[in-house]
């Protein structure tokens, strides 16, 4: 009988083709390949060779060399798109062509029906090992894709929940709507319609600009439009009105959607009333206004009040030692500079052109320091100053220059409490003029000095806080520039320069 299985075993080792056949009838096969199931003509050889060698030894190496090769092509077997029973039909594929061979060897009687008995009971332990490795290795893979969907569901249900807390979260928030390409819309929340006083059904359909309160030009929209037309989110505040002419200010965000194609297809629009807000800010806004206005009123009547004192001072000393008119071009210089003063804040509620002129620099400074010597002495304060030999001109506003100067060199007397040195100095080169006030003061720290020309900002107890604010504004307007380092009770320099006209004229 020995021989008879050997016989047997080494036909089904040949089987592949048989199969392979068959399969090919069946239009299976591609280039030597069961298409679907993804086995190789080589694989189907192999399982031959494996039953055939199992047939033949009947031990366990066999049987497990048998399990080892189920358990290498199984997964490709598994893992092609074919379903379970296709799968297990290629399996009994096999097994029918082992079975057509014995029938056909048993009719050309080169086996005894013992031997047939015999290796039918083999071979079906054969396909008893194989086809339970397959379908527990089947098994095992469906409980991981279960696993797996089970767990995609779960991730699947936290994102539904949460979107649906993002979508409560907008609704409550804010005043949403989405709508189409040409702004028509979709959908609108019920703070949207609470808000414009619509229904619903009022709205799907209509186009967002009915809420628009003509309030804002053709060219506002324009630029929306043209925002969101290129895809990027347009941020800002509309004025809208609401069914009842109620207008109110919305700060608004609009998103649009866009395609595959970079096409806009849909936009959502996310208000906020910020009506109250803004009535808030404008009565702010007002109030500041008429706080400004008391407080430059303040500082008219201090920039007024100083040269008052001096005609006064001068008036009382002429009267007392009866002397006729030695300060009398002082009195006429301050009487102007009254008058200046006032048209100044005159010029800064409806401002004009100022006439430049040649101005003649060291002149202006000489009769600035000749004006603040008799309180510079009061407070042992000493001037000192430095000009080039040469007369030195600048295109400019003589009153407004000397302003300028004033109000430096009266905040260096100021700041030296004790006395001390001041040095006011003039350069110039062929491009520059600059000039320097130099004093040894109390001093400011970085905080202070960034203060500095903010209106109204003083450490002073009697102080306006707008010399420099005033001064700057000169200096600007003189196409100049201002400069300040100090150090804390070391001393404060300003350095003032100015572009050089480059004249060499000399002035009437
Ligand atoms: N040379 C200086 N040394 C130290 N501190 C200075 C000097 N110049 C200005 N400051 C500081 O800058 C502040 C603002 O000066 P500003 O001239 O604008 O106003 P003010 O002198 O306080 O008041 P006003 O000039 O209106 O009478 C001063 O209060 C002072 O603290
Ligand atoms: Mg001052």
């Amino acid at each position: 009988m020995d021989k008879q299985i050997e016989f047997i075993a080494a036909r089904i080792k040949g089987l592949n083709h048989e199969v392979m056949r068959i399969l090919e009838h069946d239009n299976v096969i591609d280039n030597g390949c069961c298409k679907e199931l993804d086995i190789s003509e080589e694989a189907l050889e192999q399982l031959f060779i494996h039953i055939g060698d199992f047939l033949i030894y009947q031990d366990d190496i066999r049987k497990n060399d048998l399990i080892r090769f189920v358990e290498g092509f199984g997964p490709k077997l598994i893992h092609s798109r074919v379903p379970l029973d296709q799968l297990i039909d290629f399996v009994y594929l096999t097994r029918f062509s082992i079975l057509n061979l014995f029938e056909a060897e048993l009719q050309n009687e080169p086996i005894s029906v013992r031997c047939y008995h015999h290796v039918m009971k083999i071979i079906e332990t054969v396909y008893q090992i194989i086809t339970r490795k397959l379908l527990e290795m089947y098994n095992d893979e469906m409980s991981f894709i279960k696993d797996a969907l089970a767990e995609s569901n779960e991730n699947l249900k936290m994102t539904l929940r949460e979107l649906a807390d993002f979508e409560r979260a907008l609704n409550e928030a804010t005043i949403f709507a989405i709508t189409d390409h040409e702004d028509r819309i979709l959908y609108a929340n019920e703070n949207l319609c609470d808000l414009y006083k619509y229904a619903i059904d009022e709205l799907i359909g209509e186009k967002h600009e009915m809420f628009s309160s003509r309030f804002h030009p053709p060219s506002f929209f324009h630029n929306v439009w043209q925002t969101i037309e290129s895809g990027e989110v347009w941020k800002g505040e509309i004025l809208n009105q609401a069914k009842d002419g109620t207008k109110y200010w919305l700060d608004t965000t609009i998103i649009p959607f866009v395609d595959g194609n970079g096409k806009r297809y849909k936009h959502i629009s996310i208000q906020y009333d910020i009506t109250e807000k803004r009535n808030t800010e404008e009565t702010l806004r007002k109030m500041e206004k008429l706080g400004m206005i008391g407080e430059l009123a303040a500082g008219i009547a201090h920039e007024i009040r100083n040269p008052l004192t001096t005609i006064r001072g001068f008036v009382q000393l002429m009267n007392e030692k009866q002397i006729a008119s030695q300060y009398g071009d002082t009195i006429l210089d301050e009487i102007d500079r009254i008058n200046f003063i006032v048209s100044e804040f005159m010029i800064l509620a409806k401002p004009h052109e100022i006439q430049f002129s040649d101005c003649h620099l060291t002149s202006i400074l000489r009769s600035v320091i000749k004006f603040l010597e008799p309180e510079a002495l009061l407070r042992n304060v000493n001037i000192e100053y430095e000009f080039p030999s040469e007369e030195v001109y600048i295109s400019g506003e003589k009153n407004q220059l000397k302003q300028v100067f004033l109000n430096l060199i009266k905040n260096s007397i100021e700041a030296m409490p004790s006395g001390g040195k001041i040095t006011v100095v003039v350069e110039k080169s062929d491009t520059m003029i600059s000039i320097t006030i130099k004093d040894e003061g109390v001093g400011m720290e970085t905080e202070q000095v960034q203060k500095l020309g903010e209106p109204f900002f003083t450490t002073k107890q009697n102080g306006n806080g707008l010399g420099l604010m005033v001064s700057y504004k000169i200096i600007q307007n003189h196409k100049g520039t201002i400069q300040v380092s100090s150090e804390l009770n070391e001393g404060t320099t300003f350095h003032i320069s100015f572009k050089n006209p480059v004249r060499n004229k000399v002035k009437a």
